[in-house]
């Protein structure tokens, strides 16, 4: 691990509570696999022996997922801004991997990359567009970029648990926090505290976080020079496109953003 950043908001709160502190690799094998078949048509054996890039990697349950992916041949990379996140990844990544410290602002690391992935870190940066373009440097011709963003829907009903909250306690209060976990544990009574912590200041407490549509993204990439590969996750109903189609502003892709969208490139070339 190496490099130093400057003091960053963001930073001290993932150093506090990395996130997700979850473990859940298997599950999220799967999710990767499944999004990569189904959503950007892209043979998820066509990826064994890749080099990938996990940007803003966290504590590294994608970085292990996509480890089994990319297979033994593979090369995963991990970059965060918090060093004791990168710490659990490596522990998590039981001795697989590189890690490395720094921003996805102006990565310090040597692409090229086979596929360069960033699921919900440039959404809390303040310039998601401008670190999507620093990620895309660091593609190689062929290879894949695939961001996943916060949309303004997908989190209608955390938002809306929030403001109420707000409502009735400070955020950072005793109160407020206790209000977050039982929110939280509605939905997800088998985390462990370390889990419901990373998720209570994730969630409920973030200092900077942007929401994104796809109609906007589709505008991020230079189409002459990216191929774009689609949305994840494809909400259907008995196969087909669902009612909350008719119901999204972002509807002309047929697809609705869920708690998280999404979307792949391909680089031409
Ligand atoms: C919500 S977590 C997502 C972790 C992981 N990608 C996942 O999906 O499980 C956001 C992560 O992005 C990292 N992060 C935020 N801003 C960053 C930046 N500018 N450069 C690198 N990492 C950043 C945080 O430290 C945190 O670990």
């Amino acid at each position: 691990m190496s490099g130093a950043t400057a003091p960053d908001p963001v930073r001290r709160l993932y150093e506090a509570t990395p996130f997700p502190s979850l473990g859940d690799v298997e599950t999220r094998e799967a999710g990767l696999r499944s999004m990569l078949a189904n959503c950007f048509g892209v043979d998820p054996a066509s990826l064994q022996g890749a080099t990938l890039l996990d940007a803003g990697c966290g504590t590294g349950e994608y970085s292990a997922a996509w480890r089994r992916i990319v297979g033994e041949r593979g090369r995963v990379v991990g970059l965060d801004l918090s060093m004791s996140s990168l710490v659990r990844a490596r522990r998590l990544g039981e001795g697989h991997g590189q890690w490395v410290e720094g921003s996805v602002l102006a990565p310090p690391v040597r692409g090229p990359f086979d596929v360069v992935w960033s699921s919900g870190v440039l959404h809390h940066t303040g310039r998601p567009h401008e670190g999507a373009r620093a990620l895309s440097a660091l593609v190689r011709p062929g290879g894949h970029l695939i961001v996943g963003l916060y949309h303004p829907w997908g989190r209608w009903r955390l938002r809306w648990a929030r403001a109420s909250l707000r409502m009735l306690h400070r955020s950072g209060t005793k109160a407020y926090r206790e209000g977050a976990r039982a929110w939280l544990r509605a939905f997800r009574p088998d985390w462990t505290s370390q889990a419901m912590e990373a998720h209570v200041i994730d969630q409920f407490e973030h200092v900077r976080e942007s929401h994104h549509t796809v109609r906007e993204l589709r505008g991020w990439m230079d189409a002459a020079s990216w191929e774009w590969l689609g949305v994840s996750p494809l909400v259907t109903r008995r196969g087909k496109p669902g009612w909350l189609r008719a119901l999204r502003a972002d509807a002309t892709l047929g697809r609705v953003e869920g708690y998280m969208f999404r979307v792949a490139w391909r680089r031409r070339g």
